[in-house]
């Protein structure tokens, strides 16, 4: 087995949503030129690679998500020359390409799709997930994602699909291998192309067995994922990230392994879903448990240490701004930002930027009009007729809507934020004429340039990518202070997490270590934290 460089153990990956990234047509959406254009801020910013959401050709269903050709950009980005050229020029600025690939499902206008349901016979019907049944007695009582049953009636089959996302995205049939066959032919031709890695949408879900009630990780699962693996990524040196919402430590080891024989990575949810109220869904919203966030932290970075390797992030395309929901969006919006910088930043794993969290970008709070995401206006209509009050849901959304990431990426102070010239597909959230990059970008004490320390930083200090975790002040109801150690050096990062001041008694014995990077313009010269303070020291 081919063992992979690793190099991605140093690494920093940035993520792109590329609809609402940088436009260079005027069409209101982002494409692949406005990301060439933009290239020499995401160099400067220090990232070695972008994980790029699907560009592939879509009816954008669900913002590409479902595709209908593996094979072909959607024209709304470009086509298939961009994309050479972007993974081109991004080499030339030691960036390399992070596809997305969504092996789960299909739209339903993907050719497959098509032929398969023209009848039970055609060569591509078993590619999907069939019952046969009679209208309106679904063959259970599996929901989608998005909101109703998973199951949707074909009257010309006398047949359900099934679909653990939009109606337009119907499950792929993994036990098929003809449909394993062609999606690794697929991935080979990308690796061809010079793609650095791949992310892999709700890879947890492939292995689904629908009649025993099983959605996530079903039986086969790490074998589908070893086959997947063995016949593509191995050939190449990439970085592979499986995105697995039920994983456990225990099956984070799998994805991971070091090995080389599933992923590099692992890319799952613990620590993002605590606030919400046990058993009950992302919209029903409770405040942060902190020890208990701190407790997660630390199993995950103990479990995976030595044996497996995670992903770090707070924010993605799917999760509310981090600043707005964990930080300060008002007074402390910088400080905040980068205290919960700080804190990802000192982790053992590979840290994943999403577009503008380097800004300090916030939430937005719209009416319910402004937002397009399927799945908060599926949730908006479902609750309304369950009676919930328009009220209790603008607040959910508002704190949990996908959309919050969506909103364009803001560049300046001109109109739209320097997103388009034209009328943007989602609104611009109207603080971009303070929160933007043209007023952080080489402003020092700016949450941009406090990134672009972090990454640096990574990248001078071995401690950062093999050093042992431990956590400290486990109790503290305040305090996020951990110590990482590799035998060369200690490093210590210490968050006060609140807004309030604290004292840190344990700063005593820190003080006069070398101080790697603070949040405030002048470091404290006593033991006290001030609001969201956080600190690195090192100790050689
Ligand atoms: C996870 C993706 O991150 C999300 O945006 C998408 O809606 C679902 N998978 C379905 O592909």
């Amino acid at each position: 087995m081919k063992q992979p460089g690793k190099w991605w153990k140093n690494a920093v990956v940035y993520q792109i949503y590329p609809r609402s990234f940088q436009d260079s047509n005027g069409d209101g959406i982002g494409d692949i030129r406005g990301i060439i254009n933009r290239l020499d801020y995401l160099e400067k910013l220090g990232i070695d690679a972008i994980w790029l959401s699907p560009v592939y050709r879509s009816p954008q269903d669900d913002n590409g998500y479902d595709i209908s050709d593996y094979q072909d950009i959607d024209p709304m980005f470009g086509n298939l020359e961009d994309m050479e050229k972007l993974i081109r020029k991004a080499g030339e600025h030691h960036i390399r390409i992070v596809m997305d690939l969504v092996l789960n499902h299909t739209s339903d206008e993907h050719p497959w799709f098509q032929e398969a349901r023209k009848g039970k016979d055609n060569p591509f019907h078993d590619y999907y997930v069939w019952r046969d049944g009679e209208e309106g007695e679904l063959p259970n009582g599996l929901r989608s994602g998005f909101g109703g049953p998973a199951w949707e009636w074909v009257p010309e089959l006398g047949q359900y699909y099934f679909h653990q996302f939009s109606v337009k995205q119907p499950d792929l049939n993994w036990e098929n291998p003809k449909v394993r066959r062609a999606i690794y032919d697929m991935i080979l031709w990308w690796m061809d192309k010079g793609v650095g890695g791949f992310r892999l949408d709700v890879i947890d879900q492939i292995a689904k067995e629908p009649d025993q009630g099983i959605t996530g990780n079903g039986p086969k699962l790490h074998e589908f994922i070893r086959e997947l693996s063995r016949e593509t990524f191995q050939k190449g040196d990439l970085i592979t990230v499986g995105e697995a919402w039920g994983a456990d430590v225990e099956r984070s080891k799998l994805y991971s392994n070091p090995d080389g024989s599933e992923f590099s990575m692992v890319f799952q949810f613990e620590h993002i879903g605590l606030d919400q109220q046990e058993g009950k869904e992302k919209w029903d919203l409770a405040p942060l448990p902190f020890l208990k966030l701190k407790e997660v932290i630390d199993r995950w970075q103990r479990g995976l240490y030595g044996c497996g390797w995670n992903s770090l992030f707070w924010d993605n395309h799917d999760l509310p701004r981090i600043v707005s929901r964990w930080g300060n969006d008002g007074t402390y919006r910088a400080e905040s930002a980068k205290m919960l910088a700080t804190l990802l930043h000192g982790l053992q794993g590979t840290p994943y930027i999403y577009q503008g969290e380097e800004l300090g970008m916030t939430n937005a709070r719209y009416d319910i009009g402004d937002y397009r995401d399927i799945e908060t206006l599926n949730m908006y209509r479902e609750r309304i007729s369950m009676g919930y009050s328009k009220k209790d849901i603008m607040e959910s959304i508002h704190a949990k809507g996908r959309d919050n990431a969506r909103t364009p990426m803001q560049w300046d102070d001109s109109p739209n934020a320097g997103f388009t010239e034209g009328t943007p597909w989602i609104k611009v959230n109207p603080n971009y004429s303070v929160i933007n990059a043209a007023s952080q970008v080489d402003v020092p004490g700016s949450v941009f340039e406090y990134y672009r320390a972090l990454i640096r930083l990574r990248k001078e200090y071995p401690v950062f990518a093999d050093g042992c975790f431990q956590l400290l002040m486990r109790e503290d109801g305040d305090i996020f202070a951990y110590v990482r150690e590799n035998g060369e050096s200690r490093l210590l990062v210490v968050c006060n997490f609140f807004g309030r001041s604290v004292d840190c008694p344990l700063l005593k014995e820190w003080k006069a270590k070398e101080l790697l990077i603070h949040n405030y313009d002048e470091a404290g010269p006593g033991t006290m934290l001030r609001p969201y303070e956080a600190r690195m020291y090192l100790h050689r």
